[in-house]
């Protein structure tokens, strides 16, 4: 009933659409995805992108993770004076150039805490691939075991990597188990003794969640004993801005599960903290414990049984052999400055939290709800992202409603999320002098929906 209303409702406001609606209608069908509103992110980069082209209307963007900000300088400085010395021409060393590998382990000891040897410190294209030699190395080290346990909602790239390697997950929406509750959740799935890894993203994208001392030992404490191995996304380290993390060596630091368990790997992306996801690096960092642990079943797959071994030179010298030399050089440049204090690059990110406040009142004074609404007792934090409905709508269907107003954003259905009315928008593509436009497409869509 309520969705024969929609139809109604959509089909009466034809030709009156802040987007040209026979055009989006259109595109929406010769993208050939069955349901839009299940699109992956890119899938629905591609459809908007056509639909701006078509119509020369800008949307309102909230479908993709891109950094709005310029990559911190100190990073293309050092890339530019990699080049001219040539490194162009050189193939970098797998595991890392030197100065990086210092830099990353400084940073850690820094702004987590927490102490890796530069040995264990590596940088990877992005965290994605990061993500990807990790589920090579710690899915194959006991045969025993099946794959990883993703703590949901989640980044959707992840699970469709596990899925292209052929690996078994599983996952849970951690919402309605923050706090002590989160033990007896996790220990359904490690009771089975088929989990080889965890995997969660803090702040958590999507839903801003930020995971408390308390839960962050829990999954530590199970981890260390039921053998698994925490990899622990920390994509946008420092965002949670209701703390200031931003000065080295002083506390309070990110919290981070290294701090319970030494059975863990970091992925510290620098996409987001420092505006450069066009030059792909990543950093990941293997405690030292288990960068030299044995694991006997990895010589089913790699010449070494040595887990730090494996993950260089069994994943990812076959992945890529490596990142690109300069890129290397810029992160150690940005690193540098980050870690002598001359930087305070989560001074630049706050913009996000400051967006955030601003977009999150517009869609609720027009008639939207926020989904994941609370972190345990207090009201989520405002950061990269927050997630959102409207009355009546699934995600699904409120995805492609928003399309005809020049609005994108993703599912939650995509993320493992279990709140299926749901979308997430991404504040960060979103700039200041759209707020109006933004707001007015808001208030349009409120009055011929309600
Ligand atoms: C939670 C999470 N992990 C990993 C990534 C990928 O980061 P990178 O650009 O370093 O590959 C993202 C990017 O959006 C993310 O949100």
């Amino acid at each position: 009933m309520v969705a024969f209303f929609i139809y109604l409702s959509m089909a009466s406001k034809e030709k009156n659409t802040p987007i040209d609606f026979k055009i989006v209608k259109q595109k929406i069908k010769a993208s050939g995805l069955s349901e839009i509103g299940k699109g992956s992110i890119r899938e629905i980069v591609r459809l908007v992108n056509e639909i701006e082209l078509s119509t020369g209307k800008e949307f309102v963007r909230m479908e993709m993770g891109v950094p709005g900000l310029s990559p911190a300088r100190a990073g293309v400085n050092a890339e530019i004076e990699a080049l001219k010395r040539g490194v162009a021409s050189k193939y970098p060393m797998i595991e890392g150039v030197k100065e990086l590998k210092e830099e990353i382990s400084r940073f850690v000891k820094l702004f987590l805490n927490v102490d890796v040897s530069p040995q264990g410190c590596i940088p990877t294209v992005g965290s994605m691939m990061g993500s990807m030699a990790a589920y090579l190395v710690v899915n194959r080290n006991d045969h025993t075991k099946e794959g990883t346990l993703f703590i949901d909602p989640g980044f959707p790239v992840q699970k469709q990597q596990v899925r292209v390697l052929g690996h078994d997950f599983c996952s849970f929406d951690i919402y309605e188990y923050r706090g002590e509750k989160l033990r007896s959740k996790l220990l359904t799935y490690l009771k089975t003794g088929k989990v080889s890894s965890i995997l969660y993203s803090n702040p958590n994208n999507p839903s801003w969640i930020c995971l408390t001392e308390e839960e962050l030992k829990i999954i530590g404490d199970l981890a260390t004993e039921y053998d698994a191995i925490v990899i622990e996304d920390l994509a946008y380290i420092g965002m949670d801005f209701r703390e200031d993390f931003s000065k080295p060596g002083r506390p309070p630091y990110q919290p981070t599960v290294a701090n319970y368990t030494d059975q863990y790997m970091l992925l510290i992306s620098s996409s987001k903290a420092f505006s450069y996801a066009g030059q792909r690096i990543g950093m990941m960092v293997i405690s030292d414990k288990l960068f030299y642990r044995k694991y006997p079943d990895l010589k089913r797959y790699y010449t070494s049984d040595g887990f730090g071994y494996s993950i260089i030179y069994g994943a990812l010298y076959a992945l890529s052999a490596g990142v690109s030399h300069s890129a290397q050089y810029g992160l150690a440049g940005i690193l540098k400055e980050v870690n002598d204090g001359t930087y305070n690059y989560i001074e630049d990110v706050k913009e996000y939290g400051e967006k955030a406040i601003i977009m999150k009142k517009m869609f609720l004074e027009n008639g939207f709800r926020l989904v994941y609404d609370m972190d345990i007792d207090k009201p989520i934090a405002d950061g990269f992202y927050f997630t959102f409905s409207f009355p009546g709508y699934t995600g699904v269907d409120l995805l492609e409603e928003l399309l005809y107003y020049g609005i994108s954003a993703i599912s939650l259905d995509i993320t493992g999320s279990e709140r299926h009315e749901g979308l997430r928008a991404c504040v960060s593509q979103v700039r200041k002098d759209q707020f109006e436009v933004l707001e007015t497409r808001l208030k349009k869509f409120y009055n011929d929906h309600s």
